[in-house]
């Protein structure tokens, strides 16, 4: 299995030759602006359309958040990431209600396609109201921890813990099981893509309804020798569904934008292609990477450099009680019976899991957050860890405002008020929008063939 190499490895290793034919570019004209053929015509811009000026160090700064989509990255410790069949299984399970306990909650009920994975809420609610807001799950497979506190290393654990949580799914392993054993699809699907049979046991635990005609078609009989090998224990099964759930998750790219097309024209010289791009969001672009130092921690393809940090939000659950960020999130990681360093990884990604090895909790992290990608960021409003930030505007305001007060004494030397005036507000959020894929709205297509029980297993 290909190991998805450290976020900030493959930002500079993709962006070396961009980087290169850019510096050829610098080398070869006066302006990095030339027409690559001096000879012919540039098609002079219509008053709305042109070019600002991009320094050189602007122009690095701007190509190093692509290319877009990076290379393929893959679940670390998943044995069933990448693959189609396992995908299809796991998409069902996605949005499949009955592996919560009260049969109404999936994966899907926070993270909607048509609210671009996310769930539109401050605070998602699931069987109860939980503490945090629900990141949308584009490129999360390109994440490197899972989270706002990032308390998991891999995609399929961060999976388990939604299906276990008394205030998310409510369920435990035993139930996941007699789901999966229960409904002949799911059961003939587990068989064809794990290779092994779910033999049913008798429920531990109240199964929803929807199971309840299911039950009638399960395809193990015990009085047949079962062509392969059964598996009757829960936690296996429970692991393997989490598996399952998040190759789907991590098949999730989101496609290119504005930005991206901007972006790629720079790198080729091509002025022409690069005058579409709107100047309002040249202007905000070139504040995101300049004075307002967005950069420095939005960074990459994925406009996030994948750590924690602290911009001075309050971190109150409710009065009196902290979300300890980043600090609690490493106690979690280091604790979890389901992190690299377990049994239940699959081989595979040595990286990934020395990463988690070499965790230590520290004093400054807390009250850290995860710095969130900022691609399709103008669909998943409200905003922060808490979703105390009802609009991108109201973003601006606080980074414009900041209360250096509310900063770590060591903290933040990344972090001042930046005073933007209404213009430069206005770019800036005109840049933000830029980073939207039109399509984040849909659910993307996956080709899903019915499951023929009488196919041996793989
Ligand atoms: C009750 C709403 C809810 C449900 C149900 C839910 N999630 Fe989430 N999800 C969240 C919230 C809130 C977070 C942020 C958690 C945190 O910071 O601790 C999150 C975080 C995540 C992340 C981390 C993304 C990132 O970029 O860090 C992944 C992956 C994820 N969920 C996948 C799933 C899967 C898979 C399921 C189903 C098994 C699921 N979620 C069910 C609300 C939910
Ligand atoms: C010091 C690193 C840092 C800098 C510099 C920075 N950010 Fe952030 N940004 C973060 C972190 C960390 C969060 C999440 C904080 C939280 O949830 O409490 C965040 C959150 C956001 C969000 C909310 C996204 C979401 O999905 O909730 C937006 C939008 C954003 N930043 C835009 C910007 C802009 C625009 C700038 C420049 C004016 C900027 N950031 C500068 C670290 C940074």
């Amino acid at each position: 299995m290909k190991a998805p190499l450290h976020c900030r490895q493959w930002a500079l290793a993709a962006t070396r030759p961009a980087l290169l034919v850019l510096l050829a570019l610098l080398a070869s004209t006066a302006s990095p602006w030339a027409p690559a053929h001096a000879a012919e015509p540039v098609p002079g811009p219509e008053p709305s359309r042109g070019l600002i000026d991009f320094s050189p160090a602007d122009m690095a700064r701007i190509t190093s958040h692509g290319p877009w989509p990076p290379a393929q990255a893959l679940d670390a410790g998943n044995r069933f990431a990448g693959q189609p069949d396992a995908i299809a299984l796991g998409r069902r399970l996605f949005f499949d209600v009955r592996l919560s306990i009260n049969g109404a909650v999936a994966c899907a009920s926070c993270h909607r396609p048509d609210q671009a994975l996310a769930d539109g809420l401050a605070r998602s609610v699931g069987l109860s109201a939980v503490d945090r807001n629900s990141p949308s799950l584009w490129n999360a497979v390109h994440e490197r921890w899972f989270g706002w506190d990032g308390a998991a290393d891999s995609l399929w654990s961060q999976s388990i813990r939604p299906l276990l949580d008394p205030r998310e799914m409510g369920a435990n392993a035993a139930h996941v099981r007699q789901v999966m054993a229960a409904d002949s699809d799911l059961a003939c699907r587990y068989r064809a893509v794990v290779g092994r049979r779910i033999t049913a046991a008798p429920a531990t635990s109240p199964v929803a309804p929807a199971t309840a005609t299911a039950t009638a078609n399960v395809a193990v009989s015990p009085a047949k020798p079962a062509p392969v090998a059964t598996i009757d224990d829960d936690e296996a099964v429970l692991v393997d569904a989490a598996k399952l759930i998040a190759a789907y998750v991590g098949s999730l790219v989101s496609g290119r934008t504005a930005f991206d097309e901007f972006r790629d024209a720079l790198v080729r010289g091509d002025r022409a292609a690069a005058a579409a791009y709107p100047l309002a969001a040249q202007r905000g672009l070139k504040l995101f990477v300049g004075r307002a130092g967005c950069g420095n921690c939005h960074v990459g393809p994925m406009f996030s450099n994948g750590e924690f940090g602290d911009i001075g939000r309050p971190f109150f659950i409710r009065p009196g009680v902290v979300d300890p960020g980043r600090q609690g999130g490493i106690v979690a990681l280091r604790a979890s019976r389901y992190n690299l360093l377990s049994r239940w990884a699959d081989a595979g990604d040595v990286d990934a899991a020395l990463k988690t090895r070499h965790l230590a909790a520290q004093h400054r992290n807390f009250g850290e957050f995860k710095v969130p990608s900022l691609r399709n960021v103008a669909l998943t409003a409200p905003y922060m860890h808490d979703g105390s930030i009802a609009l991108l505007d109201d973003v601006l305001t606080h980074y414009s405002e900041l209360d250096l007060e509310r900063l770590h004494a060591d903290g933040e030397q990344l972090l001042k008020p930046l005073h933007f005036s209404a213009g430069e507000r206005a770019d800036l959020l005109a840049f933000l929008h830029t980073l939207t894929d039109a399509r984040a709205r849909e659910e993307p297509p996956v080709s899903d063939p019915p499951c023929d029980d009488a196919q041996p297993a793989r």
